[in-house]
């Protein structure tokens, strides 16, 4: 494998103990720090994953150009990844992302385009995104990434679960995760479950858009999820519990962990943070609570989340 420059740097990240949000007589909370990743946050492993197993089996073909739909983080990591490698990058994202991820996507040489949604996340705007990079697909040739059904992505967190399970040696009792595609939960726990069977799965999702509670799609403002469907690779047998996190409270909750423990994120590790407490209260002292920092709060400066 090609793995030159700081694509040799994806993976192996720390993982440390809340010490302050977490009360004594709940349960230890967990969290891989995956903001050291090179572009601090944890797609850098599956666009990683995307890319490999696509050049591996001729999907990929050298110098080929790649398109994907995303609201930025798989963007950004996809940018990185293409650019050390030489694959022209094509992608659609929207104004209702950080401005920060579309600028890093274009650092990284992608050509970007934007589909128009101020409200934020309506359950419209992915399939708008979807269907356009498949436009351009088709267009050019390109080859299409295309996140949501890729299988490649999901293998590519099962290493995150691997080096959980050497870096916290004993047992997990649970592990949540806010979900997008469902690839960092369905990776982790997998790899987590061929360990530890009796690991709880619990996934993540707004309040405001809770579909996997049974509730309608809705408007929010976490990125990287909520994205008003069940994605099509998480089978209702691929957990145990939901948790819906309010946005307000995930908010809110990355500005404590920021102030608190020194775990500087975005809305969806806010969201983490709150369901991991929720688990933690419930499961009390003995146990074990494991959960992730997705990424850096740097990508989050300027929005609102942070003024
Ligand atoms: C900021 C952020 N949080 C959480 C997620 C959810 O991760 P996954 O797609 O692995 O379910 C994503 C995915 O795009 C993301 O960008």
């Amino acid at each position: 494998m090609n793995r030159v420059g700081g694509i040799g740097a994806i993976g192996n990240t720390p993982v440390i103990r809340l010490e302050r949000l977490v009360d004594e007589d709940c349960a230890e909370v967990w969290v891989k720090l995956e903001a050291a990743n090179p572009t601090g946050s944890y797609k850098d492993r599956m666009a990683l994953a995307m890319i490999e197993a696509a050049e591996a089996d001729g999907r990929l073909q050298p110098g080929q150009t790649v398109v994907e739909y995303t609201g930025g983080s798989t963007g950004s990591s996809l940018a990185f990844v293409c650019a050390v490698k030489g694959y022209p990058l094509r992608i659609v994202s929207s104004d209702a992302f950080a401005l920060e991820k579309i600028r890093t996507m274009r650092a990284f040489g992608a050509e970007v385009e934007l589909i128009h949604s101020p409200e934020g996340i309506t359950p419209e705007l992915i399939p708008a995104m979807m269907e356009r990079a498949a436009e351009i697909a088709a267009e050019i040739g390109a080859f299409a990434t295309d996140q949501f059904n890729n299988t490649d992505m999901v293998d590519g967190y099962r290493r995150l679960g691997e080096e959980l399970l050497a870096q916290l040696p004993g047992d997990i009792d649970a592990f949540c995760a806010y979900i997008g595609t469902a690839g960092c939960f369905l990776g982790t726990t997998r790899a987590l479950r061929k360990a530890i069977p009796t690991l709880r799965r619990v996934a993540v999702e707004p309040g405001e858009s809770a579909v996997l509670s049974g509730g309608t799609p809705g408007t929010h403002h976490i990125e990287g999820g909520g994205i008003g469907r069940r994605p099509p690779q998480l089978d209702p047998s691929d957990f145990d519990e939901v948790i819906a996190v309010p946005e307000a409270d995930a908010f809110a909750m990355a500005r404590k962990a920021a102030l608190a423990e020194g775990v500087f994120s975005g809305p969806s590790t806010g969201a983490n943070l709150v369901a991991a407490r929720q688990l933690a209260g419930r499961l009390g002292p003995g146990h074990r609570v494991v959960t992730v920092q997705v990424d850096s709060g740097l990508k989050y400066l300027a929005g609102r989340l942070y003024t």
